[in-house]
């Protein structure tokens, strides 16, 4: 027998059933796909909270168990074992690589890593001090015109070429687009250079220098920092159906190129309320200014007539702890031993922490740090500046994204998304 929801219309007694899908792990859903035409009505969720939008089998998060996998491992085990290209390979491939197989996915990522010159003069239109994001949201958009009639956008053979040239080229799309902020000269990717290492050098590079040590002879980029990167790519490699991701499969309902639907998640990702957090968190910290001033700036954020809230704290997801927050806030207890952290900004946030963890107001509405709390602060260590906090989310999720688009692409059975509405106008 089928496990159905009945709905009984009170103004009428009329009953409607629906099917219940069970899910493999976490809540069935209701299949309201027939709920229109059987009921005449539409439902009515303002965000989303109650709705299942696809069906997936790339990420799992249990909000309450504060639990999140990808491809059914857990993050904690990924995060402490594996290199994020192994993450990357996971997604895409729905196994972890074979040594051969992640030598050769890395090779290839190197080679691919390189811009067309034609986009690289596209930088030299948008004007100086553009927000990095801006510029690697209309960039990623225009590799759409190098790479249109190149590959079928519905021969799936051809989907696993378009993810690897993505996931390689984001980064160097970023470096540029800081470098132009600042008018850096371009340094391009040094192909011998792992993935991670990669971004930190075309950041940090002078044109023309190796940049393996600086005048004390030792390694400007140091072995840790590069994991601690890596680290944070995997923590941001996928999460479900975000806002971002929602964004990027609404696009990709519509038949349009993988690359714009990508633009597009960029651009939904660097709003404050989403991946634009981890900025603002760092931002908020700056304002607060001093320990002393941590509780009036907590008084604000409870003032039901001030709008004023707490970066990085609470999700729409995570009401217990968020897996990810935890990763980092123990990888960034390992980097104060090593490396020079804004001790000033960590006493802040150690405070607001401290006090959001016990306040009423936070507890009553679980709200916890989310993984932008703890991300800033390693960022900032990392010397990685504050403009490039969600660029940085965004390399790390590229390759959640054009998962999402490729299992969006091959179920047949999805269509356009076109949501209805309440219309209460004339
Ligand atoms: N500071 C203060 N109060 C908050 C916060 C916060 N950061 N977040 C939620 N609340 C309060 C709301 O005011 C509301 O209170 P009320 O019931 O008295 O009206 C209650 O908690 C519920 O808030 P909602 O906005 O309904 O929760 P929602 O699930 O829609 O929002 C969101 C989740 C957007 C992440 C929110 O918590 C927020 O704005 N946080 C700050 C921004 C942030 O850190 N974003 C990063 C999210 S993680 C990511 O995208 C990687």
């Amino acid at each position: 027998m089928k496990n159905t929801v009945t709905i009984i219309d009170n103004r009428t007694n009329k009953e409607y059933e629906f099917d219940i899908v069970d899910a493999t792990r976490g809540p069935s859903v209701v299949d309201i796909s027939t709920f229109y035409t059987q009921t005449g009505m539409f439902t009515y969720d303002n965000g989303y909270t109650s709705t299942a939008s696809c069906k997936s089998d790339i990420t799992f998060i249990d909000g309450t168990k504060g639990e999140l996998r990808y491809r059914g491992i857990e993050i904690s085990e990924l995060a402490q074992k594996h290199s994020y290209l192994d993450v990357c390979y996971l997604l895409l491939n729905s196994k972890l690589p074979s040594e051969e197989e992640l030598n050769d996915f890395d090779l290839e990522l190197r080679h691919r890593a390189f811009l067309h010159e034609g986009l690289r003069h596209l930088f030299q239109a948008f004007p100086a001090g553009a927000h990095p994001m801006a510029t690697l949201s209309a960039a990623t958009a225009a590799l759409s015109t190098f790479y249109y009639d190149h590959l079928n956008i519905n021969n799936e053979n051809d989907y696993q070429e378009m993810a690897r040239r993505i996931i390689a080229k984001i980064p160097t799309i970023a470096a540029f687009a800081f470098r132009h902020s600042i008018g850096a000269p371009f340094i391009h990717p040094d192909i011998d250079r792992s993935f991670s290492e990669n971004f930190l050098y075309m950041l940090r590079a002078y044109p023309g220098g190796k940049m393996h040590r600086n005048i004390k002879g030792e390694n400007v980029i140091r072995e840790i920092e590069i994991k601690a990167l890596d680290t944070i790519f995997t923590l941001h490699a996928d999460h479900e159906q975000n806002a971002s991701t929602t964004t990027v499969r609404s696009v990709a309902s519509t038949g349009a190129h993988p690359y714009v639907a990508i633009s597009a998640g960029i651009s939904a990702l660097w709003g404050r309320a989403h991946g634009g957090a981890n900025e603002s968190v760092i931002a908020q910290l700056e304002m607060i200014g001093s320990v002393e001033n941590v509780d009036s700036f907590i008084a604000r954020v409870k003032d039901p007539n001030d709008s004023f809230r707490l970066m990085g704290f609470g999700h729409r997801v995570y009401k217990n702890f968020d897996p990810r927050a935890k990763i980092l806030k123990e990888l960034q207890d390992q980097l104060k031993k090593e490396l020079v952290l804004d001790s000033h900004l960590m006493d802040i946030a150690h405070k607001i922490e401290e006090i959001a963890l016990n306040d009423e107001y936070f507890i009553k509405r679980n709200l916890y740090p989310n993984i932008d709390f703890y991300s800033g602060v390693i960022l900032t260590a990392l010397k990685i500046p504050k403009s490039m906090f969600t660029p940085v989310f965004v390399i790390g999720r590229t390759v959640g994204w054009i998962t999402q688009w490729i299992e969006f692409k091959k179920d047949k059975t999805m269509k356009i998304a076109r949501p209805r509405q309440l219309y209460l106008g004339k």
